[in-house]
């Protein structure tokens, strides 16, 4: 087997159809792309239409194959609805990576209860909405491949983002919970955990000179993370090579859970 065959047939996703929400910019574009360049056909979704379809745009300027799927995922509705065009139009979904967020960053005796069911509404709602939309379909083909968007926050936190490390820590345990029930029926559902990555959910830290020079002394890689670094590791729980595993949270942080 040629190094091209191996690579294709154990990284590639050829023929395949990747979902990926919040997708129109940051870590999902780039696994939107990178989703694509393996050889699937990336399904963006993301909130403003607009914004969606000019992503998927982009992709097809650049040979790829991409389709836009605007929606919210906080609205049960819109995702049933949503899922079911997706179906229509392309036969099936073999990956849904459930990348879609929000931060609303405050001290925790601060937060109003609608500032706190807000974060816990996108992530962990906007996941089960999605999970739920998009199951029945892998299960009746036995098989899919589902990737949770949780956080190094689910293992350790920092002040001011209590409301997001609980719900990144939910969907570290949604992600064992759907793991073992599924698993069974051929459909493994993992995370990946990021540490800290520039994109435009962390602009403020970005721009914050205290901020950088602790990433430059704390974190092993004594860099950000790029949109990349995460999108090569959805690629790849995609796709046939990791299909031994099931049911982990896989931090992708330069080394920073290591840290002491
Ligand atoms: N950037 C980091 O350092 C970092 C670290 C750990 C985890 N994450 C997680 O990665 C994911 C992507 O974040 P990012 O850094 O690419 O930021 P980003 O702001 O570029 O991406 C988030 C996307 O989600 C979309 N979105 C928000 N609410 C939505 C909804 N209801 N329906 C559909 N789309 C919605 C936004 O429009 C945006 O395009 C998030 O879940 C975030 O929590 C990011």
């Amino acid at each position: 087997m040629s190094a091209q065959a191996f690579l294709e047939s154990r990284f590639g996703l050829g023929g395949s159809v990747f979902l990926v929400t919040g997708g129109a910019g940051g870590i999902g574009f780039a696994a939107a792309r990178a989703a694509a360049q393996a050889g699937a056909v990336a399904v963006i979704n993301d909130l403003d239409p607009e914004r969606t379809e000019q992503a998927a745009a982009t992709l097809r300027d650049e040979g790829l194959e991409a389709t836009a799927a605007p929606f919210s995922v906080t609205d049960p509705d819109a995702v049933r609805a949503g899922i079911a065009r997706i179906l229509d139009r392309h036969g099936r979904i073999d990956s849904l990576f459930s990348n879609a967020g929000n931060q609303n960053r405050k001290a925790f005796l601060d937060y109003r209860p609608d500032e706190w069911a807000s974060l816990w509404k996108t992530h962990v709602d906007g996941a089960f909405n999605l999970c739920q939309a998009v199951l029945p379909s892998m299960v009746e083909r036995r098989g899919g491949r589902i990737v949770l968007m949780s956080s190094i926050s689910a293992f350790g936190s920092r002040g001011t983002i209590s409301a997001y490390a609980t719900a990144k820590g939910g969907l570290a345990a949604m992600t064992r919970a759907l793991a073992v029930e599924y698993g069974p029926l051929g459909i493994a559902c993992n995370a990946i955990a990021p540490g800290y990555v520039a994109t435009g959910f962390t602009t403020a830290m970005q721009g914050n000179e205290a901020f950088q020079r602790y990433i430059e002394s704390d974190v092993p890689a004594r860099r950000w993370g790029t949109p990349e670094d995460i999108a090569g590791v959805a690629v790849f729980l995609a796709g046939p090579a990791s299909g031994f595993i099931n049911g982990q949270v896989i931090p992708v942080d330069g080394g920073l859970l290591a840290t002491l």
